[in-house]
């Protein structure tokens, strides 16, 4: 596989592009499907590594699952059903895999290993093995179960009411999987709302659940029903293209069909904030997952500040924004940023890096960042993804904005969440 890009010319992007399939829901249907009841089919899904990671784990523990392009039929093996696998799961780049499957072992009568690459295996899980072994899975692994390879051994499960200290959809979803299993409601709460389409997708499936404010319950027992599931494109992955039609001089691109979860869309807001040009159109889905065309303008950005309840609803997207902020003019502060330590690079270490290849000024520290905007740029003779597939689309973006032609080293990490993305790139300065 090609593992290094260049990108850069001149010219403005135009074109109409399709994003592909939104990653966290993709995961969720292969998985909420296996432990349902009946057949399961989606659309649009995600034929990325992470979420090929997914099918290859639920098909160890035995389900039944097709696949055919973007199109995915499940038979749910039922919430007891999954059988012991007889290999090691590999979940390998993706913590999404291996923090949710791990609420749903920890509720089966059997042992189960689950491992991934390097940067999976240094990435923190005791945020879940902690209250999961509460609840009374096994689980054990490096530093007292935080490190990957995990081994856990599930069984009954007691219910738990759980205060996260993050943010983080990982650890909800895994405890309301877990909480499927356990005898008794399961609540948890956190101190900002992060991402909901695990109970969106619940819901889907015909589980009940009570969701106040940024606290959510669900009783253990309830059976989930096969069904339907068409996947939106991921914002996360427009997120990039939204920012390269925006720092672009002259451009003008238009997104198809892309999720507009609310939890999701504070990079629409921070981006409108900082003067993109940006138009919703076209809004479809009611409560399961909204989906909307998207049009970009190239228009001159200014710096903005941004923290807060806005943080968990574009925490993937600060890479993107970072190659706004770096042609913006004025500085663009981050704050309340920490979790980026721990994401599939230290993202703010790494964005850092990455810019200062650019000739961009930025300062960091501990849970914040400073990026300095509007200084002449160049382009990047050796940039460095650092095994991480947004910070490789971070520097492919904001090349397309600078004069020269900028080097990517290590970029075959993009097919993690958005397989084609150089070549869509491409495609949209092609006259
Ligand atoms: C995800 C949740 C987020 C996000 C990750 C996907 C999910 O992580 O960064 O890319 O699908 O639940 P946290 O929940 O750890 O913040």
């Amino acid at each position: 596989m090609k593992d290094s890009n260049t990108v850069g010319g001149s010219g403005a992007l135009s074109g109409r592009v399709k994003i592909p399939g939104d990653k966290s829901i993709s995961h969720r249907s292969v998985m909420l499907g296996s432990i349902a009841e009946g057949a399961t089919s989606v659309s649009n899904f995600l034929e990325s590594g992470d979420c090929l990671s997914t099918i290859g784990c639920f098909k160890a523990m035995g389900v039944k699952i097709r696949r055919s392009g973007k199109k995915v039929k499940i038979t749910g093996a039922g919430l007891p059903g999954l059988k012991a696998p007889r290999r090691v799961l590999n979940a390998g780049n993706s913590g999404t895999t291996t923090r949710l499957m791990l609420g749903i072992l920890a509720g089966q009568p059997f042992t189960a290993v689950i491992t991934g690459d390097r940067s999976l295996c240094s990435r923190p899980m005791r945020r879940v093995s902690a209250p999961l072994r509460e609840m009374g899975a096994k689980i054990t692994g490096r530093d007292d179960g935080n490190f990957a390879p995990l081994t856990v051994t599930g069984g009954d499960l007691l219910p738990i009411k759980f205060r996260s200290k993050v943010a983080s959809a990982q650890v909800k979803s895994c405890l309301l999987l877990a909480g499927l299993y356990a005898k008794g409601t399961t609540t948890v709460s956190e101190p900002q709302k992060s991402r909901d389409h695990t109970e969106r997708m619940l819901l889907k499936f015909g589980v009940k659940l009570s969701v106040k404010g940024n606290k959510v319950s669900v009783k253990g027992g309830q059976v989930l029903k096969g069904t339907r599931i068409e996947v939106p494109g991921d914002i996360s992955s427009a997120a990039f293209i939204l920012v390269a039609a925006g720092i672009v001089p002259g451009s003008k691109v238009t997104l198809l069909n892309v999720g507009i979860n609310p939890t999701r869309t504070g990079v629409l807001e921070v981006l409108s904030g900082m003067g993109a040009k940006i138009k919703l159109f076209n809004l479809r889905g009611g409560k399961a997952e909204p989906s909307a065309d998207i049009t970009v303008t190239y228009s001159p950005l200014k710096g903005v500040a941004v923290g807060g309840p806005v943080i968990p609803r574009l925490i993937d997207e600060i890479p993107a924004l970072a190659a706004a902020a770096a042609v913006a003019k004025g500085r663009t502060v981050f704050r309340g940023i920490g979790e980026l330590r721990v994401k599939e690079s230290d993202r703010i270490k790494t964005i850092c890096s990455e810019l200062a290849k650019f000739g961009v000024k930025t300062e960091a520290f501990p849970d914040s960042m400073i990026i300095y905007g509007g200084a002449r740029l160049k382009a990047a003779a050796s940039a460095e993804s650092h095994g991480d597939h947004r910070i490789a689309m971070m520097a492919a973006v904001l090349g397309q904005a600078v004069p020269g032609i900028t080097k990517i080293k290590h970029t075959a990490c993009v097919d993690t969440s958005f397989p084609g993305f150089f070549g869509l790139l491409k495609s949209l300065r092609k006259k």
